[in-house]
């Protein structure tokens, strides 16, 4: 069932409902799935068919026209924040979403952007629409960024850039083109992957499937199985990758393996489809973390970047990224902008203008585009640190002779611990820290005073709890 009928069954369903309940009172018409026509409700996650059988009972008192409506359950990493607010344990830790806190724990705005911001208002700059594809010099900015501003890519006008709301928004743009323009290709998603990929498909109707990245045993890459399940996939079939720092398991291949994955994308004609959330803030260096879109660009693929500066410049909450498609010529690139725009109108018109004057700012300026490298440099090495503070600490603590060293082979915000979902349970019951069930913890919202809490309790939930 498409969401599409989901969509029509909900807006029509209510006052058929109450029409029929009204016939059923009057005993002219049974009240039931045929006449209600539910049936092909069944399955719907969204719709609570069973509320309906009460209908005829509440039938005299007023009945909602959502009553259909069930209740969704909370975002695994967002609802992780919401059950943080509710713990009063001052010993308490959030480490579910992926957002930067200082050292004392506490969020973080970015010297720069506050310069950039004092700018824009020194400047009286106005709030006027943007155009659908964004603001000119952002887009501009954020492709060289990403390509580098001497890239044949950039050069020969290949890229159609539009700024998108954050990464969320960019990739949903990406899917939706992708469900209008290549009707049935599939997506091939990391296993495990960044858990909202699967919902923006989803609500995109673009068909999924998983490819093996993590390997358990030993909680590092298990590059064989990714490069047989992509051979495997259907030629033709979008190849989504973690540009760096791969959400939720901070590992990521190696250049000699990234060349591999490029081969093998190629002999099957796939086509790369890359996910940039954390440029600059895995290793550090803006250029070293767009190492792979750079040599995929390089070998003259076809290929789509989704960025987002939610991380890398801590615009979280202005929500400021990029779709960029790769093509083989500026005119095939001029059609796909034109397209990406055409898909944006109806869906929100514009994208907010704030975040995209403040990258532009940052970028176009020599001195605070080097500012920015430097509290780039510092966010990605405070992470490093408590990861080493970590990794001692559970080596002093842990008596078993448990190899905990997986966790300094990780990069970037995340470490995927390897505790499954009861030890991640006792994580939060017992000592109050908070994180994904996958046993994803973000080391952005650890500190180097906490680590060995963390590991206190990393140690207990990882062998007292099976
Ligand atoms: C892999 C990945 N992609 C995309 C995003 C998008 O984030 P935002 O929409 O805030 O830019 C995130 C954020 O956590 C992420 O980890």
């Amino acid at each position: 069932m498409t969401s599409t009928s989901t969509m029509l069954s909900l807006a029509s369903a209510p006052p058929t409902a109450s029409l029929s309940v009204h016939e059923n009172l009057k005993g002219r018409l049974k009240l039931g799935g045929g006449s209600l026509s539910f049936n092909k409700e069944k399955a719907n996650p969204f719709i609570n068919t069973k509320s309906f059988s009460r209908i005829s009972m509440v039938a005299a008192v007023k009945i909602s026209r959502f009553e259909g409506v069930t209740m969704a359950p909370p975002d695994p990493i967002l609802g992780v924040s919401e059950a943080f607010k509710a713990d009063n344990d001052e010993k308490k830790l959030n480490l579910g979403v992926g957002a930067y806190r200082t050292e004392e724990l506490q969020p973080y705005v970015l010297n720069v952007v506050k310069k950039a911001e004092n700018l824009m208002v020194e400047r009286g700059e106005n709030k006027e629409y943007l155009p659908i594809e964004g603001l000119a010099a952002f887009n501009k900015a954020t492709a060289e960024l990403l390509f580098g501003a001497s890239n044949p890519v950039i050069k020969e006008q290949r890229v159609a850039t539009v700024q998108g709301l954050s990464g969320t928004g960019s990739l949903r743009l990406a899917a939706a083109m992708i469900e209008r323009y290549f009707p049935g290709a599939k997506v091939l998603i990391s296993s495990p992957t960044w858990g909202n990929h699967k919902n923006i498909f989803n609500d995109a109707r673009v068909p999924w499937s998983e490819y093996r990245y993590y390997d358990p045993k030993t909680v590092g890459l298990d590059f064989d199985g990714m490069i047989a399940d992509i051979k495997a996939a259907p030629e033709g079939s979008f190849v989504l990758l973690h540009g760096c720092a791969h959400n939720p398991t901070g590992i990521d291949p190696t250049p000699e393996q990234w060349e591999k994955i490029a081969d093998v994308i190629q002999e099957k004609n796939h086509i790369p489809f890359f996910d940039v959330a954390y440029q600059g803030f895995a290793s550090g260096s803006l250029d070293a973390d767009a190492g792979s879109v750079r040599l995929f660009a390089a070998r003259g693929m076809e290929l789509l970047v989704a960025q987002s500066y939610s991380k890398n410049l801590g615009l979280y909450a202005e929500r400021i990224g990029a779709i960029n498609v790769v093509c083989t010529s500026a005119d095939a690139a001029a059609r796909v902008k034109s397209q990406l725009k055409r898909l944006a109108r109806p869906m929100y018109s514009n994208p907010p203008i704030h975040g995209a004057k403040i990258v532009a700012n940052v970028v176009g300026d020599p001195t605070l585009f080097n500012e920015w490298k430097a509290e780039m440099e510092m966010m990605a090495g405070r992470i490093k640190n408590v990861r080493q503070k970590l990794y001692d600490s559970l080596t002093a603590k842990d008596k078993s002779g448990k190899d905990w060293s997986f966790i300094l082979k990780q990069i970037g915000m995340f470490s995927f611990t390897g505790l499954n979902k009861a030890q991640s349970d006792n994580m939060t019951n017992k000592w109050h820290v908070y994180m994904t069930k996958d046993g994803r913890i973000s080391l952005a919202g650890l500190s180097l005073a906490k680590c060995e809490y963390l590991a206190d309790a990393i140690i207990d939930s990882f062998h007292n709890v099976s």
